[in-house]
């Protein structure tokens, strides 16, 4: 399992924090939902799913990090808010209560690394969701791949500023080598490497045809503008998919 996602949990949670209020109305007024449950596999500390907790909504979040879903729960308590947590592998789970709507953001995803995993999780999504209710993603689709695409950026812990830095350094097989490095002021570095799978437009669309879901509509991220469903989606930077559970 990754480091960041455990041993450093905490310094991820740092690193990974942001309004979310714009995120969480856009999608439950897309969705048509006012009340419910909602539930986020790979929900790490709950970021966005907090957000759905402040709006009034009962929520569940799957995870295999304990450390991950100890901060979740540390956040919903200093919040007075209450949820659910459950930790388990997101190709594998079965909740006591279906949800009413899924949410999976920042590509977290295409740590599923190949088509019988992703068909796992899909099934397993489903089990637990009403029929008619949304899955709503964000997985980027490729072709072709960006090698040395990176980003940076600062964030408070501890109270110290530290640098978040995140590199995709290499493609083979069908899979991208990440780095995710947090730098410390006197130059510490914490860095872990992973692999992510590449889905293109063309891959996606056919393992959505043996999955439970079709991809129903697709959104610019933050601004939630419609975009065309088509090879178009190859290259949108973290987008929004609408995913809906078949009849
Ligand atoms: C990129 S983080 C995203 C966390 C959170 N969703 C967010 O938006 O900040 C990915 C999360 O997926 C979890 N994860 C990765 N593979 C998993 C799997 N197969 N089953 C359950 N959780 C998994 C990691 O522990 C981590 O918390």
């Amino acid at each position: 399992m990754t480091e960041i996602y455990t041993t450093f949990a905490a310094i991820y949670d740092a690193a990974f924090d942001w309004e979310v209020a714009g995120e969480v109305g856009s999608i439950t007024a897309l969705s048509g939902l006012s009340e419910g449950r909602v539930l986020e596999p790979m929900c790490g500390s709950g970021r966005l799913l907090r957000g759905f907790a402040d709006a009034g909504f009962d929520t569940v979040g799957v995870d295999n990090s304990a450390p991950m879903l100890s901060l979740a729960q540390a956040h919903y308590d200093k919040h007075g808010l209450a949820g659910t947590w459950i930790e388990a592998d997101v190709t594998g789970f079965d909740l006591d209560q279906a949800c009413d709507l899924a949410i999976c953001p920042i590509n977290s995803l295409a740590h599923l690394q190949n088509e019988a995993t992703m068909l796992a999780h899909l099934n397993s999504l489903s089990r637990n969701l009403y029929e008619g209710a949304s899955y709503w993603i964000q997985l980027d689709l490729k072709a072709p791949v960006e090698v040395g695409a990176s980003e940076e950026w600062e964030f408070e812990y501890l109270g110290e500023t530290l640098v978040s830095q995140w590199a995709c350094t290499g493609c083979h097989g069908g899979t991208e080598t990440h780095v995710s490095r947090f730098v410390f002021p006197d130059g510490r570095v914490i860095e872990d490497d992973y692999e992510m799978k590449v889905w293109t437009f063309d891959s996606w669309m056919k393992l959505l045809g043996r999955s439970p879901f079709e991809l129903s509509a697709a959104y610019a991220g933050g601004s939630f503008t419609p975009l065309r469903v088509d090879t178009s989606l190859n290259g949108e930077r973290v987008f929004w998919q609408q995913l809906v559970k078949l009849l």
